[in-house]
């Protein structure tokens, strides 16, 4: 990697390089050509990225437990192809909505290598699962229990569930990303007993076969002793459950939430340090209360997809205004407009997060100093990075914003009427369109006219 790219390592794409026209490369193909083709703004992922991800997360868990499940939290960011990867590198799969199940299965995706999550699963939603030979319902509430049954029951089907459990643990991130606290919408909780009333339930319904408990307790967490926390929980939990009922749990799913690094200030985990607490964590606490050892499954999006993706912009209009901090000292600061913004990149203003940026046709020059790059939305919180340093720029110059593969794309949106951008994939030199840019015709396809504007009584 390129002198000026090395304080960019593990947030960067696995192959960004300086190009001799002084371009960012990624994946063999240049930054600031591609948007020639594809217009901006543009999501590109590195294929290779993303499937070494999937290999590290396979290889560490594996090194520990060789029944172990990689499940891909398709959230992060789902798309056919992006499934189709996932489905070659051999993971599993979790969706959420119809929507997200519907493009597993259109990639072909084996339902059962697929999980379905949700804390309201609509009949709809259950009956396209179950139609679909969906391998995991992980079930969130005493009335999922009932309708799930009743849907098996109609079908002739007996689904196979993990029940989902609220820990009561407050993980070290966002408040927006805490899943596995008391109070959460999420799961149903040991403390006040409704998880074991749900397992009494599923462990007395013809039409159900719980294999297992499930935990997400947030996301983004660098700090990995809330894992070994909530596993400890839960053994404590399933001992208790194994004296009432006789049940033993086959399967932890312990979710997703490993962080990553957005900024040079992050300091993340390794896949391989989250496979060593959680399956060491497992054997001991597990082993302690002489349980058996349940099979040990994890769902990582963000850090399989994030690094691998990047957003480009071109610049538009840049501003200088002048600050006066006290009357006789003034600051100049300099805003550079984007043509994107918080449609396409919702993380800034909802969780304040922090990303970094180089001008992609400047690769080489050296930054010149703190800038502001802001969004095209109609609002003085859409921006994307507050101070960023980077090289001196200019009208169509391409600034290139780094992590962005996970919850960018998947959170984007038309606010103000924007199209959404396209996504491609690339690797050794060669670029596949794997989703195509919205155009304004396809915006507009959903709008009726209330009356044909000669008709107007005005
Ligand atoms: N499993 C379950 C049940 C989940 O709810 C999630 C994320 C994951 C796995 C994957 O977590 P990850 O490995 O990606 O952290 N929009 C937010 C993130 C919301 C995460 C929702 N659930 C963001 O942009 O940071």
């Amino acid at each position: 990697m390129s002198d000026m790219l090395e304080r960019f390592i593990g947030i960067l794409p696995k192959t960004a390089s300086i190009n001799t026209a002084g371009h960012l490369e990624i994946g063999g193909v240049d930054m600031a050509e591609i948007v020639n083709k594809f217009g901006t703004p543009l999501f590109v992922y590195d294929e290779e990225s993303i499937r070494t991800q999937c290999r590290r997360f396979t290889k560490s868990f594996s090194n520990h437990d060789d029944r172990s499940k990689i499940v891909y939290a398709s959230k992060a960011f789902n798309s056919i192809a992006i499934c189709q990867i996932i489905d070659e590198e051999g993971l599993h799969i979790d969706v959420s909505t119809y929507g997200e199940l519907e493009t597993a299965l259109r990639a072909g995706i084996d339902g059962s290598r697929i999980y379905f999550h949700g804390n309201n699963k609509s009949n709809e939603e259950l009956e396209k699962a179950l139609d679909g030979k969906v391998g995991i319902i992980v079930i969130d509430s005493f009335d999922e229990v009932k309708l799930l049954s009743k849907i098996a029951k109609q079908k002739s089907i007996r689904q196979e569930v993990l029940i989902r459990l609220t820990p009561g643990i407050k993980a070290n991130t966002h408040q927006y990303l805490i899943t596995g606290d008391i109070d959460c919408k999420f799961g149903l909780g040991i403390e006040n007993g409704a998880a074991l009333e749900a397992i009494k339930e599923i462990l007395n319904d013809d039409n159900l076969i719980l294999s297992g408990v499930h935990i997400h307790i947030g996301s983004q967490i660098f700090a990995l002793h809330s894992y070994a926390k909530a596993i400890e929980i839960a053994a404590k939990f399933l001992k208790y459950v194994k004296k009432e009922t006789g049940w033993e749990a086959n399967e932890l799913n312990m979710g997703g939430g490993l962080g990553i690094k957005y900024s040079q200030a992050d300091k993340p985990s390794t896949v391989e340090e989250l496979a060593k607490v959680i399956s060491k964590t497992i054997k001991d606490e597990f082993g302690k209360l002489s349980l058996k050892i349940p099979l040990i499954a994890v769902e990582p999006g963000r850090s399989i997809v994030a690094n691998a993706g990047i957003t480009l912009y071109r610049v538009g209009v840049v501003k200088d205004v002048v600050r006066n901090i006290k009357k006789e000292k003034s600051v100049i600061y300099t805003y550079i407009s984007v043509d994107g913004g918080m449609s396409d990149n919702l993380r800034p203003i909802l969780y304040g997060a922090e990303y970094e940026a180089i001008v992609a046709n400047k690769a080489n020059e050296t930054p010149s100093g703190i800038v502001s790059i802001v969004g095209k939305h109609c609002e003085p919180g859409d921006v994307l990075i507050k101070e960023a340093n980077i090289a001196e720029c200019q009208r169509d110059d391409i600034i290139a914003v780094f992590a962005t593969g996970a919850y960018g794309f998947a959170m984007a949106s038309n606010y103000n009427r924007q199209t959404k951008p396209g996504v491609v994939l690339v690797k050794n030199g060669n670029i596949s369109e794997i989703i195509k840019r919205e155009t304004i015709d396809d915006l507009l396809k959903y709008d009726v006219k209330l009356f044909d504007n000669k008709d107007s009584k005005l």
